[in-house]
């Protein structure tokens, strides 16, 4: 069963049917004002963070789903019949009236046909400016005038989540509302330097601030009075729950289109707001904004553009993969409609690795998030495992000197610091990586240099926060010579405390290796033997204790015991000891050819790959909490799609094409278009999991956006299936395809110069690069770094060298 399709040429996901059993959603805002925004328009904003500045209220996990939102109804006011543009919150009979929802790259566009009025919702926020503006347009196309209403409708949020959600007492008779100069203003008398406003293009004929002036007594957002009677009341109050509806009659001759523009906005009305009211008042600004935002998208895109045989990969990377990895990095992993605010900041690891998928694209925010998570970082090497950035700027813009009306004590950095019973041991490893990736990328040397605070005293460079990471995980070794689990490693729900983790020693080789190749680039010789011999020492370690005969353990508990072993009734075999061996380079190729084969033969499914199974059944704590999920639920056994990329690259290292397509065709969310009663969640979205074969929801998809799989899959995708790496020498180009693949094309944007790349498979290999030319003369080895501006041509032929 489908609910849409994917345009690629407007770069959008249309939604048909609105009915769809899951919020499918999107996100507005690149910068300070972020909505996060369901199909049928329900959602909620908020500005820089999602805890401490909410501007529209959301009630999660509710029912009716996705409520309340940002809304407008339409009313004929001959007959007083009403709906609203998306298809809920009124939810009209689905036979007679038309509803689509385009979700596009940072905006959001809702149509409707009933009743012969033809009406668009556009909700974007500018670029530049912290608004969100509503673009409406209606048209008649009846054949007589018509007399219609038009009610915006929002609800406006108390602006911390605590005293939103938890603790009335003061916000509810302490912030108010009003109506002047056109401007609806919510105030926060309590905190007097918030306001919120929403403002209009036109002069409405009523309004209403007040909540329950506007829905009416045990009624809903389905049927407001206001809209009901056909006027507002023209509320406002000093206290209690504030909204935001503007009403507008109109009269539209046959085929009469009107717009109308709304503004949601952080500042008071006379500053902010009627400045905003009048440059947005002015249509040409909105669609200059609009424009803005889709060159902003556009840019971003064009640093890597693909062209293969396969659809669903170029819609994918082109566009919704990329869109998804970048979402992870500007809001970090804490605002969706499952987490909604309560936890914030960023999380070491994750923030680590979105950095990864995205330096080419936002080299600006990944360097700002680097310098964040350094601030973060302790001078004995770990990381904070979960901390809020705008700790260190307290003070400065208000964000943490907010005062709540309550008494609760003020943080100070220092208290923020953790001990290493709550280190998780594979935290710090990831930045290593992101950042001589986000060093590659963008060929600032000079950036290891830079010097950044430790968040427990005194400071060191990027380069020397690098050591202390790698020289941790030396030290953090337990008894088998494997790193320490500590209170857990990439996996939350494996807890081996005082245990070992062969992931994070698979993980400190490759660390190293990437470290090794900076050091060399940087003539610190005394450092390449070093950390070259660290990691010939962990090589050995773990080739000596974790190969089990046809795959690598996960690890060993606090007790010693083995976990994934053949031994194992439950747990008998995890994918990311098996990928991670292989992509660490740890693995000799006998064993990797043999860990993964049974990787395909005991994990693989027409969803995706397994985590781990048998999964299980046992609470068993010297696991930890895996033992404690339900069977074939997140980490327990469900298909966990952030390691599945490891498995493509693990794929792509040995060479075999056509086994990692068939890895990462499992999983993609395009292929599951037309299979929604199954999979529910977005098919233009990587979810955090699918439910494994051990669960009667085997299949369906679940928290989508805010995972660490887009990041990893457009790596595994672009710089192991497609193979285009670039390094200090030059661009790697080492495709590993499918033998069926008869070309791709690939235009790659890097330090200022672009590469049009077209690879061509006369033999149908899967890998194997029989000679490059760059603007028709041979190259051996990386393509050389090209002058800034200019346009290269490079041809790749595949098979055997020299054949
Ligand atoms: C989700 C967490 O955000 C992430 O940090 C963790 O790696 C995965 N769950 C797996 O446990």
């Amino acid at each position: 069963m489908r609910y849409g399709y994917f345009d690629d040429d407007n770069k959008e996901y249309v939604i048909e049917r609105p009915d769809i059993p899951a919020s499918w959603i999107n996100y507005l805002g690149v910068k300070n004002l972020c909505t996060v925004i369901s199909h049928n328009a329900g959602g909620y904003t908020f500005y820089k963070s999602p805890e401490h500045h909410r501007i529209t209220r959301f009630r999660q996990n509710a029912v009716p789903l996705d409520r309340p939102g940002h809304y407008i109804y339409l009313r004929d006011d001959e007959t007083g019949e009403y709906w609203t543009i998306s298809w809920q919150p009124v939810g009209k009979d689905l036979a007679k009236a038309k509803y689509i929802c385009r979700h596009g790259l940072s905006y959001s566009k809702f149509q409707c046909n009933y009743r012969k009025i033809e009406a668009e919702q556009l909700l974007f926020i500018p670029v530049n400016d912290d608004v969100e503006l509503w673009d409406i347009k209606i048209k008649n196309k009846s054949k007589k005038n018509r007399k219609l209403s038009i009610f915006t409708y929002l609800e406006f949020s108390f602006h911390h989540i605590e005293i939103d959600n938890q603790n009335l007492q003061m916000s509810l008779y302490a912030s108010g509302s009003s109506f002047d100069n056109g401007i609806i203003e919510c105030d926060f008398f309590y905190e007097p330097w918030t306001y919120h406003f929403f403002a209009s293009n036109f002069d409405p004929d009523s309004y209403d601030c007040v909540r329950d002036d506007f829905l009416g007594n045990y009624r809903t957002e389905t049927n407001p009075i206001a809209v009901e009677n056909g006027n507002c009341s023209d509320s406002s109050r000093l206290g209690g729950n504030q909204c935001a509806s503007l009403h507008k009659k109109l009269i539209l001759k046959p085929g009469e289109e009107t717009r109308l523009i709304f503004m949601l906005g952080v500042g008071s009305r006379n500053e902010k707001g009627r400045d905003v009211k009048k440059k947005y008042s002015d249509l040409k600004n909105v669609d200059k904004a609009f424009e803005e935002l889709k060159q902003y998208w556009e840019r971003k895109l064009s640093v890597l553009q693909v062209k293969t045989p396969h659809r669903g990969f170029n819609t994918m990377i082109n566009i919704w993969t990329l869109y998804q990895a970048e979402i992870c990095v500007i809001w970090s992993r804490f605002a969706s409609f499952i987490e909604v605010g309560g936890r914030v900041g960023l999380g070491f690891r994750d923030t680590s690795q979105d950095i990864m998928g995205v330096v080419h694209s936002n080299p600006e925010k990944t360097k700002q998030r680097i310098i964040q998570l350094l601030r973060g970082h302790t001078s004995s090497g770990y990381g904070l495992h979960l901390f809020d950035p705008y700790i260190f700027e307290q003070n400065k813009n208000g964000l943490l000197d907010v005062k709540l009306p309550t008494v609760v004590p003020q943080k100070k950095s220092s208290d923020i610091i953790h001990g290493i019973e709550d280190v998780c041991s594979d935290d710090a490893l990831w930045l290593v990586v992101s950042i001589c990736e986000w060093i590659v990328e963008n060929g600032d040397l000079d950036f290891f240099n830079y010097v950044v605070p430790y968040v427990d005293g005194g400071e060191g460079t990027i380069y020397e926060h690098l050591t202390k990471i790698l020289d941790f995980s030396a030290k953090y070794v337990g008894k088998n010579g494997v790193c320490q689990g500590l209170r857990a490693d990439w996996n939350d729900c494996l807890n081996l405390g005082g245990g070992e983790s062969a992931m994070v020693s698979f993980m400190h080789h490759w660390a190293l290796n990437v470290f090794v190749d900076s050091a060399k680039k940087l003539g610190e010789d005394g450092d390449v033997k070093k950390y070259s011999q660290v990691a010939a020492k962990v090589k050995e370690a773990c080739e000596r204790e974790l190969w089990d005969g046809g795959w690598y353990i996960r690890g060993f508990t606090k007790k010693g015991i083995k976990i994934g072993t053949k031994e194992s009734e439950e747990g008998r075999i995890f994918l990311n000891s098996q990928s991670w061996a292989v992509y660490s380079e740890v693995a000799s190729n006998e064993r990797a050819v043999k860990c993964m084969d049974n990787v395909d033969k005991f994990l693989f499914s027409q969803y995706g790959l397994h985590i781990a199974l048998p999964a299980y059944s046992k609470p068993d704590d010297d696991i930890g909490y895996i033992t404690r999920v339900y069977k074939g639920i997140k980490e327990n056994g469900s298909i966990f799609c952030h390691p599945n990329p490891w498995a493509v690259i693990a794929e792509c290292k040995l060479g075999r094409g056509n086994r990692a397509m068939k890895f990462y065709d499992a999983i993609l969310p395009y292929n599951q278009n037309d299979l929604i009663e199954v999979r529910e969640a977005e098919p233009y979205s990587y979810c955090q999991f699918v439910v494994g074969k051990d669960h009667k929801d085997y299949g369906k998809a679940k928290h989508s956006w805010l995972t660490g799989t887009a990041g990893w899959f457009y790596t595994a995708a672009t710089k192991y299936i497609l193979g285009i790496r670039p390094t200090y020498d030059g661009l790697i180009i080492d495709p590993c395809i499918p033998s069926d693949w008869e070309e791709f094309e690939v235009q790659r944007k890097w330090r200022g110069a672009t590469y049009n790349i077209r690879v061509k498979n006369p033999r149908g290999v899967e890998k194997g690069v029989k000679c490059i030319s760059l603007n028709g003369a041979d190259v051996h080895g990386p393509v050389p770094i090209q002058p800034e501006s200019s346009v290269n041509e490079v041809e790749v032929i595949l098979g055997k060298a020299n054949s």
